[in-house]
Protein backbone atom coordinates (compact mmCIF):
# COMPACT_ATOMS: atom_id res chain seq x y z
CA UNK A 1 0.00 0.00 0.00
CA UNK A 2 1.17 3.90 -1.08
CA UNK A 3 1.99 6.52 1.82
CA UNK A 4 -0.26 8.68 -0.45
CA UNK A 5 -4.34 8.57 -1.15
CA UNK A 6 -5.69 10.87 -4.08
CA UNK A 7 -9.18 11.19 -4.17
CA UNK A 8 -11.07 13.19 -6.23
CA UNK A 9 -14.04 14.05 -7.88
CA UNK A 10 -14.50 15.25 -11.62
CA UNK A 11 -18.04 16.33 -13.42
CA UNK A 12 -16.56 16.79 -16.96
CA UNK A 13 -13.37 15.11 -16.80
CA UNK A 14 -10.43 18.01 -16.30
CA UNK A 15 -9.83 17.19 -12.76
CA UNK A 16 -9.63 13.76 -13.61
CA UNK A 17 -6.60 14.58 -15.91
CA UNK A 18 -5.05 16.35 -13.03
CA UNK A 19 -5.20 13.57 -10.93
CA UNK A 20 -4.50 10.96 -13.50
CA UNK A 21 -1.22 13.48 -13.87
CA UNK A 22 -0.19 13.33 -10.66
CA UNK A 23 -0.67 9.68 -10.34
CA UNK A 24 2.00 9.49 -12.70
CA UNK A 25 4.51 11.71 -11.06
CA UNK A 26 3.92 10.30 -7.26
CA UNK A 27 3.47 6.99 -6.07
CA UNK A 28 -0.34 6.75 -4.45
CA UNK A 29 -3.62 5.01 -4.69
CA UNK A 30 -6.17 6.48 -6.33
CA UNK A 31 -10.37 7.30 -5.42
CA UNK A 32 -12.36 9.09 -8.28
CA UNK A 33 -15.44 9.22 -6.04
CA UNK A 34 -18.62 8.93 -7.54
CA UNK A 35 -22.00 9.88 -7.20
CA UNK A 36 -25.03 7.26 -6.49
CA UNK A 37 -27.30 9.79 -8.31
CA UNK A 38 -24.95 11.43 -11.59
CA UNK A 39 -25.90 14.74 -12.43
CA UNK A 40 -26.49 14.65 -16.27
CA UNK A 41 -27.65 17.31 -18.90
CA UNK A 42 -29.56 20.67 -17.73
CA UNK A 43 -30.93 19.74 -14.63
CA UNK A 44 -27.91 18.24 -13.42
CA UNK A 45 -26.53 21.28 -14.11
CA UNK A 46 -29.04 23.44 -12.23
CA UNK A 47 -28.66 20.64 -9.08
CA UNK A 48 -25.02 21.07 -9.22
CA UNK A 49 -25.78 25.22 -8.51
CA UNK A 50 -28.51 24.41 -5.71
CA UNK A 51 -26.61 21.53 -3.94
CA UNK A 52 -23.35 24.15 -4.03
CA UNK A 53 -25.43 26.86 -2.41
CA UNK A 54 -27.14 25.09 -0.20
CA UNK A 55 -24.13 22.93 1.12
CA UNK A 56 -26.16 19.72 0.51
CA UNK A 57 -24.68 16.46 1.40
CA UNK A 58 -24.80 13.91 -1.55
CA UNK A 59 -24.91 10.02 -1.65
CA UNK A 60 -22.09 8.84 -2.88
CA UNK A 61 -20.99 5.25 -3.97
CA UNK A 62 -18.78 3.01 -2.10
CA UNK A 63 -15.44 3.61 -1.55
CA UNK A 64 -12.31 1.25 -1.88
CA UNK A 65 -9.76 3.31 0.41
CA UNK A 66 -9.90 4.42 4.00
CA UNK A 67 -8.54 7.55 4.69
CA UNK A 68 -6.89 6.60 7.99
CA UNK A 69 -4.59 4.35 6.61
CA UNK A 70 -2.47 7.07 4.88
CA UNK A 71 -0.11 8.98 5.59
CA UNK A 72 -1.61 11.87 3.62
CA UNK A 73 -4.38 12.47 1.69
CA UNK A 74 -4.66 14.22 -1.64
CA UNK A 75 -8.33 15.77 -2.20
CA UNK A 76 -9.15 16.99 -5.75
CA UNK A 77 -12.32 18.51 -7.11
CA UNK A 78 -13.37 21.53 -9.52
CA UNK A 79 -14.35 24.47 -7.79
CA UNK A 80 -18.06 25.48 -7.79
CA UNK A 81 -19.69 28.14 -6.63
CA UNK A 82 -16.15 28.94 -5.36
CA UNK A 83 -16.46 26.63 -2.69
CA UNK A 84 -15.36 22.70 -2.80
CA UNK A 85 -18.17 20.52 -4.48
CA UNK A 86 -20.77 18.93 -2.46
CA UNK A 87 -19.51 15.14 -3.58
CA UNK A 88 -15.79 16.46 -1.81
CA UNK A 89 -17.63 17.88 1.37
CA UNK A 90 -20.00 14.89 1.53
CA UNK A 91 -16.70 12.43 1.54
CA UNK A 92 -14.53 14.94 4.18
CA UNK A 93 -17.52 14.52 6.15
CA UNK A 94 -18.29 11.27 6.34
CA UNK A 95 -15.01 10.65 7.46
CA UNK A 96 -14.31 13.47 9.70
CA UNK A 97 -11.37 13.24 11.97
CA UNK A 98 -9.60 10.15 10.23
CA UNK A 99 -7.25 12.64 7.85
CA UNK A 100 -3.55 12.89 9.13
CA UNK A 101 -2.24 15.38 6.60
CA UNK A 102 -3.98 16.91 4.10
CA UNK A 103 -3.26 18.14 0.46
CA UNK A 104 -5.56 19.94 -2.13
CA UNK A 105 -5.92 20.47 -5.78
CA UNK A 106 -8.73 21.51 -7.69
CA UNK A 107 -9.48 23.11 -11.75
CA UNK A 108 -11.33 25.97 -11.99
CA UNK A 109 -12.27 28.63 -14.67
CA UNK A 110 -11.11 31.59 -12.89
CA UNK A 111 -12.88 32.65 -9.79
CA UNK A 112 -9.63 32.72 -7.10
CA UNK A 113 -10.40 29.07 -4.73
CA UNK A 114 -8.74 30.36 -1.46
CA UNK A 115 -11.98 29.37 0.42
CA UNK A 116 -12.45 26.56 -1.24
CA UNK A 117 -8.87 25.35 0.42
CA UNK A 118 -9.94 26.87 3.88
CA UNK A 119 -13.37 24.95 4.31
CA UNK A 120 -11.49 21.67 2.89
CA UNK A 121 -8.81 22.46 5.93
CA UNK A 122 -11.61 22.81 7.93
CA UNK A 123 -13.70 19.81 7.13
CA UNK A 124 -10.85 17.63 7.24
CA UNK A 125 -10.05 19.17 10.85
CA UNK A 126 -5.99 19.71 10.00
CA UNK A 127 -4.24 22.43 7.82
CA UNK A 128 -3.78 21.74 3.95
CA UNK A 129 0.08 21.02 3.78
CA UNK A 130 -0.12 21.58 -0.04
CA UNK A 131 -2.13 22.79 -2.87
CA UNK A 132 -2.43 23.19 -6.85
CA UNK A 133 -4.64 25.37 -8.56
CA UNK A 134 -5.19 24.54 -12.11
CA UNK A 135 -7.02 26.92 -14.36
CA UNK A 136 -9.57 25.49 -16.90
CA UNK A 137 -7.36 27.34 -19.94
CA UNK A 138 -4.03 25.53 -18.87
CA UNK A 139 -5.97 22.04 -19.38
CA UNK A 140 -7.25 23.02 -22.99
CA UNK A 141 -3.85 23.83 -23.78
CA UNK A 142 -2.84 20.02 -23.44
CA UNK A 143 -5.07 19.82 -26.73
CA UNK A 144 -3.46 22.61 -28.99
CA UNK A 145 -0.58 23.52 -30.34
CA UNK A 146 0.63 27.46 -30.21
CA UNK A 147 2.91 29.60 -28.82
CA UNK A 148 0.78 30.89 -25.61
CA UNK A 149 -0.66 27.32 -25.61
CA UNK A 150 3.11 26.24 -25.22
CA UNK A 151 3.85 28.05 -22.94
CA UNK A 152 0.41 27.18 -20.72
CA UNK A 153 1.24 23.86 -21.03
CA UNK A 154 4.81 23.80 -19.76
CA UNK A 155 3.84 25.63 -16.72
CA UNK A 156 1.26 23.44 -16.11
CA UNK A 157 3.85 20.36 -15.85
CA UNK A 158 6.04 22.33 -14.26
CA UNK A 159 3.31 22.77 -11.39
CA UNK A 160 2.61 19.16 -11.49
CA UNK A 161 6.03 18.11 -10.60
CA UNK A 162 6.25 20.60 -8.05
CA UNK A 163 3.17 19.59 -6.17
CA UNK A 164 4.50 15.99 -6.59
CA UNK A 165 7.58 17.00 -5.02
CA UNK A 166 5.73 18.86 -2.34
CA UNK A 167 3.60 15.84 -1.84
CA UNK A 168 6.19 13.40 -1.19
CA UNK A 169 8.04 15.58 1.18
CA UNK A 170 5.12 15.39 3.15
CA UNK A 171 4.54 11.65 3.03
CA UNK A 172 8.24 10.67 3.90
C1 LIG B 1 -22.06 24.17 -10.85
C2 LIG B 1 -20.74 24.74 -11.24
C3 LIG B 1 -20.22 25.83 -10.56
C4 LIG B 1 -18.97 26.38 -10.91
N1 LIG B 1 -18.48 27.41 -10.19
C5 LIG B 1 -17.24 27.91 -10.48
C6 LIG B 1 -16.67 28.98 -9.71
O1 LIG B 1 -17.25 29.47 -8.75
N2 LIG B 1 -15.45 29.44 -10.07
C7 LIG B 1 -14.75 28.93 -11.14
O2 LIG B 1 -13.65 29.41 -11.42
N3 LIG B 1 -15.25 27.90 -11.87
C8 LIG B 1 -16.47 27.39 -11.58
N4 LIG B 1 -16.99 26.36 -12.31
C9 LIG B 1 -16.16 25.78 -13.39
C10 LIG B 1 -15.44 24.51 -12.94
O3 LIG B 1 -14.74 24.69 -11.73
C11 LIG B 1 -14.42 24.08 -14.00
O4 LIG B 1 -15.06 23.97 -15.23
C12 LIG B 1 -13.74 22.78 -13.63
O5 LIG B 1 -12.50 22.70 -14.29
C13 LIG B 1 -14.55 21.54 -14.00
O6 LIG B 1 -13.87 20.40 -13.52
P1 LIG B 1 -14.34 18.92 -13.88
O7 LIG B 1 -14.27 18.79 -15.37
O8 LIG B 1 -13.37 18.03 -13.20
O9 LIG B 1 -15.74 18.73 -13.39
C14 LIG B 1 -18.23 25.81 -11.99
C15 LIG B 1 -18.78 24.72 -12.70
C16 LIG B 1 -20.01 24.20 -12.34
C17 LIG B 1 -20.58 23.02 -13.10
Amino acid sequence: MADILLVYYSHTGFTRQVARDIADAVSCDVEELKELKQRRGYRGLIRAFFDSILKTATALQATEYEPEDYTLVVVGGPIWIDDIPPPVRSYMLQHRGKFKNVAWFCTCKSMDPERAAQNLGKLARTDVRAQLIVMRRELESLRREGGHDNELRANYHEKIVEFAHALGAIAD
